[in-house]
């Protein structure tokens, strides 16, 4: 394949010398197209030697070969990493003042991104609308990953590792990043509230970033998604806000989650319960705050009514054809592994699917990285997965596909 690796000005690429590596490796003809300021974090020569082939930023070199546009038009791949701002921005409009901006309007091949900068900067509204505008046009984007960035911050903006990019850069220019093209998919995602007076509520720590990786991955593989969102953390609801073909609705309790589940499930291929859902409500919420009548050292009682399961409820009215897929977050227990565990659960819900993942005061929470464990309905374990949240939710994806291949097959 004739590979076009842009290159532009980020401290992360020291680490497209390695998916260079590994695409050249590969067999691909890799062109390197670095900016100027990419130059000033990893000099020509070691571009040159890596992919083996001439390397310029200015589009006044090689004119005879009409070299602006020839590498974009031989080009059966384009992946840019990293990706900054600045260049991002400059892909929306359509600038074209270097090799790399002529060689990307020259381009009708798959076009990878993989964003690197400052949290503040990928959250930037300028940056989101870019990113809607580039999704939208079909630009497939890998990452960024959470995680530390330079100087010590850390947050989303770090560019996604070499093989993960490679791995999906390679998945499209095989079609196989849009296998979800067609299919209607809800998720739920983050924590619900149950409000106690107006101004407390019983909660969970959940962030909704592994529900909303879930969505998102969805989304770029060409599913249509809903996204229902409980207390999900500000960032990723942003991100998901952007997305062309992600719908955002709000659920704030447990039974408001379970009324949009049904309605928008009712016309769903699949349906992914990232949410933790709370299993109790309070059985009288005070329409006042509650005033402290105890002394210190005292307790109180506040009663609570169990929730209707919605997963179950789900899994009751499914239609034809359609794969619902459940969460389930385990503290491991004593004489009881975290497999033994889903499978149990499993067995109760139902679901197509069920994704095991062990949580702790110390695991699962808060961070960009997860593990799964994902089980079937008669509890055999399909696929497992470590990684990034959006590296798991992709994994799940395939499970889910593989899931409903062989069910289909057997129909
Ligand atoms: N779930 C749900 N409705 C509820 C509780 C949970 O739909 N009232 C869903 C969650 O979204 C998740 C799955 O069920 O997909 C498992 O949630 P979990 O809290 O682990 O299971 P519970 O049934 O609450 O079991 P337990 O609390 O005993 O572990």
């Amino acid at each position: 394949m004739f590979v076009v690796v842009g290159v532009t000005g980020g401290i992360a690429a020291y680490k497209t010398v390695q998916l260079v590596r590994l695409l050249v490796k590969d067999g691909h003809e890799v062109h390197v197209v670095p900016t100027d300021d990419a130059l000033r974090f990893v000099g020509l020569p070691t571009w040159e030697a890596i992919s083996r082939h001439a390397v310029t930023t200015s589009v006044h070199d090689d004119v005879a070969r009409v070299r602006h546009v020839a590498l974009g038009q031989s080009a059966d791949l384009v992946i840019v990493a990293p990706a900054t701002a600045n260049t991002l921005a400059k892909m929306t409009a359509g600038l074209a003042d270097d090799l790399l901006g002529t060689t990307l309007l020259a381009t009708t091949a798959p076009v990878v991104v993989a964003p690197a900068m400052h949290t503040e900067m990928w959250r930037h509204p300028a940056t989101v609308a870019n990113m809607a505008t580039l999704r939208e046009r079909g630009v497939i984007v890998v990452g960024p990953d959470d995680g530390e960035l330079t100087g010590g911050d850390s947050g989303p903006g770090r560019m996604t590792e070499p093989e993960a990019i490679l791995e999906r850069a390679l998945a499209a220019v095989d079609g196989g990043a849009r296998d979800l093209e067609g299919l209607r998919v809800v998720v739920s995602a983050g924590g619900t509230r149950e409000p106690i007076d107006p101004v407390r509520f019983i909660g969970n720590r959940s962030s909704g970033r592994q529900g909303v990786a879930v969505a998102m991955a969805a989304a770029d593989r060409g599913a249509d998604v809903v996204l229902i969102a409980a207390h999900v953390d500000d960032g990723p609801l942003v991100e998901a806000c952007a997305h062309p073909r992600v719908r955002i609705v709000r659920a704030g309790t447990a039974a408001e989650l379970g009324e949009v589940a049904a309605i928008e499930a009712d016309s769903a291929d699949i349906v992914v319960m990232a949410a933790a859902v709370a299993d109790y409500r309070v059985a009288e919420v005070s329409p006042l705050k509650r005033a402290k009548e105890s002394a210190p050292g005292d307790g109180i009682t506040l009663d609570l009514i169990e929730n209707d399961d919605i997963l179950a409820a789900l899994v009751r009215a499914r239609r034809d054809g359609q794969s619902i897929v459940g969460f389930a977050a385990e503290t491991p227990g004593e004489g009881e592994t975290l497999l033994e565990r889903g499978r149990r659960k499993a067995a109760r819900k139902g679901a197509d699917l069920l994704a095991v993942n062990e949580v702790g005061w110390e695991r699962g929470f808060e961070s960009g990285e997860n593990a799964l464990a994902i089980i079937d309905a008669s509890g055999d374990l399909v696929a497992s997965a470590t990684g990034s949240k959006r590296d798991v939710a992709e994994v799940l994806w395939n499970a889910v596909l593989k899931v409903r291949g062989s069910r289909a097959e057997i129909e």
